[in-house]
């Protein structure tokens, strides 16, 4: 059973936009997946709600409070995460203190590499990630084409010992999917086939 959790102390991300997609393309090849929500928006828990009931299934959790974590865990193939805010809550270190994996979302923009860097420092430093317990990945979110900006930002990161693992498109597909309970590994067609290729790497290492 693995934990992966999808953090970032920076808003607006793209973490229910991550764990959403994550959860959907873990239960499109057949695992037994459930979506944890640990923010207190309760974004995820609203999106299963909207999932339409002739898809894929897949169990909302509430992980809002440090008191409802847990229980569930031997009778699925993976739990994903939707993160708290900050870091300092004690839901938050007991979330990455039981994590497999944790996926970081950073969008292009520059005015969100400090914060974001601040808070890897932060999950570098506890114990567990120390040890080699839990990997870290850093997902590069809303990406243009056409911008410049994601080099910088592939370089900034790297410098600093986290180099980027994937890079996701901006895409007003997401917000379709989000609006809709669904992810781009829903359906099959050749328009997302493109799309879906920017998670390969992400999904590779999630399985490993
Ligand atoms: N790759 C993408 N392409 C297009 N739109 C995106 C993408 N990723 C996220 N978005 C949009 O950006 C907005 C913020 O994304 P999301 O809600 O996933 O971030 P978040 O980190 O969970 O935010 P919060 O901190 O509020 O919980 C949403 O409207 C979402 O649809
Ligand atoms: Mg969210």
């Amino acid at each position: 059973m693995r934990k992966i959790l999808v953090v970032n102390s920076k808003g607006g991300c793209g973490k229910t936009t991550l764990a959403t997609n994550l959860a959907v393309a873990l239960a499109a090849r057949g695992e037994d997946v459930a979506l944890a929500d640990a923010d207190r928006q309760k974004s995820s828990l609203s999106w299963i709600k909207r999932r339409p009931k002739t898809m894929t299934p897949i169990e909302g959790l509430n992980w809002t409070k440090e008191d409802r974590i847990g229980g569930k865990d031997k009778s699925l193939d993976a739990i994903v995460i939707d993160g708290p805010g900050g870091l300092r809550s004690e839901l938050a270190k007991n979330l990455i203190a039981e994590a497999s994996d944790i996926i970081v979302p950073v969008l292009a923009s520059a005015f969100d590499w400090d914060a974001t860097l601040k808070f890897l420092d932060g999950i570098s430093d506890i114990k567990r990630v120390r040890k080699g317990k839990a990997d870290i990945f850093v997902v590069a979110n809303r990406i243009n084409k056409r911008s410049t900006q994601v080099a910088d930002l592939e370089r900034t990161f790297a410098e600093k010992g986290y180099p980027l693992l994937a890079r996701i498109s901006d895409r007003v597909l997401y917000a379709r999917h989000a609006a809709a309970g669904s992810g781009i590994f829903d359906y099959s067609d050749s328009k997302s086939h493109e799309i879906r290729g920017q998670w390969h790497p992400l999904l590779q290492a999630v399985d490993s």
